[in-house]
């Protein structure tokens, strides 16, 4: 196929682009901009952080699982291109240099430009801009105070980069979700490809040969947040980012555990739709999706029909999806904030839950009016616990009630062990994270983001 996009400020067009050749092998081997390095090649270190700039702004990505078609009608600036065209540095290189945050060649230029991408946004959580970079040396306190002390700086006139803009429409970049349902109906084995952080793991770990594939990020009309007054629509192209800042004023526990899902590289690219359509049982989107009563909206070509979510999830790697069907949107009730999510992980960032549990418990007068939580991590498909619903509903809202109920955590799920966590493990902390709400929701503190001795 052919591309177009910017790579610097300078156009680029590109003929006989394969769909899984990836923007990292591009740049390094093909244009020798070896600044953006090869770590993981996995979308976990940060080491190829590039920024991209469209129309809905500018944010970083890891360049390894980005999809050189992914950059149809975009532009890209690297490493080469943070500092400015007389070759000024950028404030967050300078800062790097006086405080010494620069410790290796090989971790520095991801974080100079998650740096610089932070900087351009005016992001001051550096512990969040900074969750998907490794430094091997565990050197970030150094990196950390740079961002910072360059925050005052303004944002160079160089790194305000218009996107570029495509105008010739090419087959496999589907410019709507009508464009996409005709050729899925067409071509029925085609992969879609959303933000390819699965998909792209698939090209650089497994070495699959994804064509023919399609690419949904030109399908604007899928990227929508529409809130109502009785419901909120998500459309399946809407990145998990995007929904981290969009639902927070509704569901701020939600909001808070989209912020330990993967990095922002990764949320930055990784849609909503993907997180429920890969059918993994460790998606973080699903379990509160699920407790918020989502109903799941599928398309093929122009039928249309909507399911609860959870009867997505048949079964392990087997979801409720036609031939030539896609996710078009996930929509939820509007509803009180009952919602809390935890995710429980080796590490606080950039970790798989092991165990997601979220609990969305209505309780009137003192009585549980309605129940629904739901887990991820805990069956071979995200699940609802209906009989530790079943033992809360109608029940008074209290500790013997929840007490009560932890048995049925056992008749609800039978987890399996493996490399994140036991089963034991596993079923022991979804009992206690129905203490946690409980307890919580009594109003004890119950955070431990920072253990002291
Ligand atoms: C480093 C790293 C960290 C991660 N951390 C987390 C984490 O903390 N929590 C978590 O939940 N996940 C995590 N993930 C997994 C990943 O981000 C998600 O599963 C992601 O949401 C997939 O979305 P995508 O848009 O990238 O999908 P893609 O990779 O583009 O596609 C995934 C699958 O969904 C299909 N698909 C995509 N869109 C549609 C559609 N609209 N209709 C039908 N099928 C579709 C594709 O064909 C493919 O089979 C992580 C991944 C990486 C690489
Ligand atoms: S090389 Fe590690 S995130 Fe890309
Ligand atoms: S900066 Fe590379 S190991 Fe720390």
């Amino acid at each position: 196929m052919q591309i177009s996009f910017h790579l610097n400020g300078e156009a680029v067009v590109l003929d006989g682009v394969s769909p899984d050749d990836t923007t990292l092998d591009w740049l390094r081997e093909v244009r020798g901009l070896t600044g953006t390095k090869e770590g993981c090649n996995e979308g976990d270190c940060g080491a190829c952080t590039v920024l991209i700039t469209d129309d809905a702004g500018t944010r970083p990505l890891n360049a390894c699982i980005l999809l050189l078609p992914q950059l149809h009608g975009k532009s890209i600036r690297t490493i080469e291109g943070i500092n400015g065209p007389e070759g000024q540095p950028h404030p967050v290189q300078q800062a790097m240099v006086d405080l010494h945050g620069s410790q290796c060649g090989f971790c520095t230029p991801g974080f100079v430009v998650a740096m610089a991408a932070a900087h351009l946004s005016q992001t001051t959580d550096y512990n969040t801009a900074l969750a998907g970079n490794l430094c091997r040396c565990t050197g970030y306190a150094p990196i950390v105070r740079a961002a910072e002390a360059a925050a005052v700086q303004p944002v160079p006139t160089w790194m305000k980069t218009a996107p570029s803009q495509a105008t010739d429409t090419v087959p496999a970049l589907p410019e709507s979700s009508d464009a996409l349902a005709a050729l899925l109906i067409d071509a029925p084995e085609t992969t879609l490809v959303a933000g390819a952080t699965d998909v792209g793991l698939w090209v650089t770990k497994s070495l699959k040969d994804i064509a023919p594939a399609a690419f949904l990020h030109r399908c604007t009309d899928l990227q929508q947040i529409a809130v109502g007054d009785d419901t909120i629509h998500i459309g399946a192209g809407v990145t998990v980012e995007d929904l981290r800042h969009a639902i927070a004023p509704y569901h701020a526990s939600f909001a808070e555990m989209i912020r330990r899902y993967g990095s922002v590289q990764v949320r930055s690219a990784a849609t909503i739709g993907g997180n429920i359509a890969n059918g993994s049982p460790i998606g973080d989107g699903p379990p509160a999706l699920i407790a918020l009563e989502a109903r799941l909206h599928l398309r093929r070509g122009d039928d249309r029909r909507d399911i609860a979510l959870e009867d997505f999830f048949v079964d392990y790697g087997k979801q409720d999806l036609r031939a030539s069907e896609f996710v078009e949107a996930v929509s939820f009730p509007r509803q009180p904030d009952r919602l809390r999510c935890y995710k429980l992980s080796k590490r606080f960032d950039q970790d798989i839950s092991a165990v997601c549990g979220c609990f969305n418990i209505t309780v009137e007068n003192g009585t549980v009016a309605a129940a629904r939580i739901a887990f991820g991590g805990m069956a071979g498909v995200p699940k609802r616990a209906t009989d530790v619903e079943a033992a809360l509903t109608d029940a008074p809202w209290t500790m013997e009630t929840v007490t009560t109920a932890l048995p049925a955590f056992a008749r609800d799920f039978a987890p399996l062990s493996d490399m994140r966590a036991s089963a034991g493990y596993r079923l022991q902390t979804a009992q206690n994270l129905l203490l946690r709400y409980f307890h919580e929701d009594e109003g004890i503190a119950t955070s431990v983001l920072e253990v002291r001795v």
